[in-house]
């Protein structure tokens, strides 16, 4: 009974595998270099199944031959077996370099043409890798263009951006599954990544190597929009801060300025023009879906919460614990919900 048991475990343990909220690459495309990636690997899972079926069908087909036979093992290889043995080894060897060398030669070739994906971006993005965060900066040619932002990246659908990736600690790896592969992001290494998307939606991205406690919570979400919806994402970014209408939100804001969040963060169009880029840029806030790199929802109740206690929702978060009276906290929060 405890077998059955544990089979069934393993059985919905092993469906449960499909119920993914970000379905892979394999099934969910959205760019021409995760195309040609998926290509490869279902070109690699083909040969490679049959490779197995081949070996695992030879491994029964000597082990049931050998049961056949009644007689006991022969003493003497006879002539004609032992040129079969030569025969079979110099096929499986034979096989083998040619599989090996149509494998690389494939992924030569599939490296080639995601290179070739790597030219004349409309769009140019640093991508600062924090511990766990990532600063944006969107460059331009035009100071007054330029703008910051953290952890949701719009980009127009169809063109090609260019990250220009930096770490300011440790090595980190940012990854779309799909959009693109991965690509590391080393400190004092600068790399770039080329994505392009082919449709608009929303795509998660990640970091995928080990960096510290809130590794997991290191998401990068990624907002692909209409040429139009981005345009209009942008002009607003550039835009600076909301100023505060009501007593309670002049307050708020002065309890930001006046208090301790601006040792780090910005706001621009006020006084917190940030002493350190160890924050994220907060003058659009309320313009993001979640908050600490995706550990909780952008609400009025999880940013009230963060403030509060932030290691209660992302433990080890660089973030201090910064007190407030109750009203000040209250205030902070209606101006903070005004960061449209
Ligand atoms: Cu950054 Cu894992």
């Amino acid at each position: 009974m405890d077998q059955v048991k544990r089979f069934c475990l393993l059985a919905t343990s092993l469906a449960l595998l499909a119920c993914s909220r970000n379905p892979s690459m394999l099934q969910d495309l959205a760019g021409p270099k995760a195309e040609k990636t998926s290509q490869l690997f279902w070109f690699f899972a083909v040969i490679e199944i049959i490779v197995w079926a081949l070996v695992l069908g030879f491994l029964f087909y000597s082990l049931w031959r050998r049961r056949e036979s009644k007689m006991g093992p022969p003493l003497q290889p006879s002539e004609a077996s032992e040129r079969r043995a030569l025969i079979g080894v110099s096929v499986a060897i034979g096989a083998t370099v040619l599989i090996l060398t149509t494998l690389v030669g494939a992924s030569y070739v599939v490296d080639k043409q995601l290179l070739g994906f790597e030219k004349d971006p409309t769009v140019e993005i640093e991508v600062t890798a924090h511990q766990w965060w990532w600063e944006l900066r969107y460059n331009s040619a035009t100071e007054s263009e330029i703008f910051y932002t953290a952890n949701e990246m719009h980009i127009p659908v169809g063109e090609n951006v260019r990250l220009k990736l930096r770490s300011s600690d440790v090595i980190h790896s940012l990854w779309f599954p799909n959009i693109s592969g991965k690509q590391d992001v080393i400190p004092g290494r600068d790399q770039d990544l080329y994505i392009q998307a082919d449709r608009e939606g929303i795509f998660e991205g990640k970091c995928s190597e080990f960096c510290g406690l809130q590794h997991a919570y290191m998401g990068l979400r990624l907002f692909v929009d209409s040429k139009e919806k981005y345009a209009a994402w942008k002009a607003a970014q550039l835009q600076p801060s909301v100023e505060p209408k009501s007593d309670e939100e002049k307050h708020g804001r002065d309890v930001f300025t006046k208090g301790a969040c601006l040792m780090c963060h910005v706001i621009r169009g006020t006084e917190a023009m940030g002493y350190s880029s160890n924050a994220p840029e907060l003058t659009h806030l309320k313009s993001r879906t979640t908050i600490g790199a995706g550990a909780a929802p952008n609400t009025k109740g999880y940013l009230g919460g963060w403030i509060i206690d932030p290691h209660g929702i992302k433990p080890g978060v660089h973030m201090p614990t910064i007190l407030q009276e109750p009203k000040d906290l209250q205030a902070l929060l209606a101006y903070l919900e005004i960061l449209k």
